[in-house]
């Protein structure tokens, strides 16, 4: 997730358990390829055979609109060690959808189709191809279209974000939508949205039909959910991780930076206003660092 689920997010979240795989932010490609060392920067994990330092692989998202700059860059991030490649087709950013990025392509089902196929073709047959889209621009009508398109153009999995760009992130999402797009699609459907509880996973799998399962802003509300559901499939439960254990995770996400990173304040309270929608106590330690501006200065107050 752009500008949340880093590289030290992964680390963290995926040390905890739970997650198969887990996918970059999207690296965007417009204006020609990018060096080797951006896709570094973005995907550290590449050095590590692309997983993180628990050993869970790491796909990397690609977002763009041009079938041969995709394809081109996949197949150099493939060279540089990438295993999975994954295609955003679900990004709402006005700024992003003006260059016909990421949701913008879900108005023209065909480009999606010869970007996917382009990418296929560009890479081993071994490295998975797989697409992130949203059920629509503005109505989910073609929603099941536009997923055949990209089974036919050679994705293996699709991961669909069960609202329209038009819906933004505001719940409930559509998984009763879901259905009929698993039901045509041979290929393993991914379901996405409002997946913030085993009770939610449940509710979903009923709705939807869908085994598969993607976490979003759930991941950063409750940090153990992905192993809670491990524990669930596996007909065990676990207990869930409480403010105190929570609390205890962001120095531990800072200490994963590089010294002198810039904007960690900003990114400690940015995790900890997701935090605050499930914890109590992460609504209070928000209220205690919003002004802080520097590091030294949350650690103080988090070490409390
Ligand atoms: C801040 C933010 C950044 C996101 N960045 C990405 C991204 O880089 N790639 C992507 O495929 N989805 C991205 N998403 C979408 C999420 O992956 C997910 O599809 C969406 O939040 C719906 O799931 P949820 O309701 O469980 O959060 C982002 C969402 C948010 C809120």
């Amino acid at each position: 997730m752009e500008g949340v689920i880093d590289a030290p997010m992964r680390r963290l979240l995926t040390a905890i358990g739970g997650y198969d795989a887990c996918v970059t932010e999207f690296l965007r490609l417009s204006d020609g390829e990018l060096p080797a060392h951006t896709y570094h920067k973005h995907f550290p994990e590449l050095a590590h055979d692309s997983q993180t330092a628990g050993g869970t692989p790491v796909i990397l998202q690609l977002l763009g609109s041009e079938p041969e700059l995709l394809a081109a860059s996949a197949a150099r991030a493939v060279a540089l060690g990438a295993i999975a490649i994954d295609l955003n087709f679900g990004c709402p950013s006005r700024f992003v959808n003006r260059k016909q990025g990421g949701a913008a392509l879900l108005k023209e089902p065909e480009r999606m189709a010869q970007i996917v196929a382009a990418v296929r073709s560009a890479l081993p047959a071994g490295i998975p191809v797989s697409a992130k889209m949203r059920l629509g621009y503005d109505t989910p009508d073609r929603a099941v279209d536009i997923a055949l398109a990209l089974e036919q153009a050679g994705t293996d999995f699709i991961t669909v974000h069960a609202r329209t760009r038009d819906d933004g992130y505001r719940a409930p999402a559509r998984w009763e939508l879901l259905r009929p797009i698993r039901e045509s699609l041979t290929i393993p459907l991914v379901a996405n949205g409002d997946i913030n509880s085993v009770d939610d996973w449940r509710r979903c799998h009923e709705i939807s039909g869908c085994e598969h399962v993607m976490l979003g802003r759930g991941a950063l509300m409750q940090p153990d959910l992905a192993l809670q559901l491990r524990a669930w499939h596996r007909d065990d439960e676990i207990e869930a991780m409480q403010w105190r254990d929570i609390q205890a995770l962001l120095p531990i996400l800072l200490e994963h930076y590089a010294p002198g990173t810039r904007g960690l304040c900003a990114r400690i309270k940015q995790w900890l206003a997701m935090l605050r929608q499930r914890h109590a106590g992460a609504a209070a330690t928000f209220d205690a660092i919003r002004t802080l501006k520097d590091t030294d200065s949350v650690l103080a107050v988090l070490a409390v």
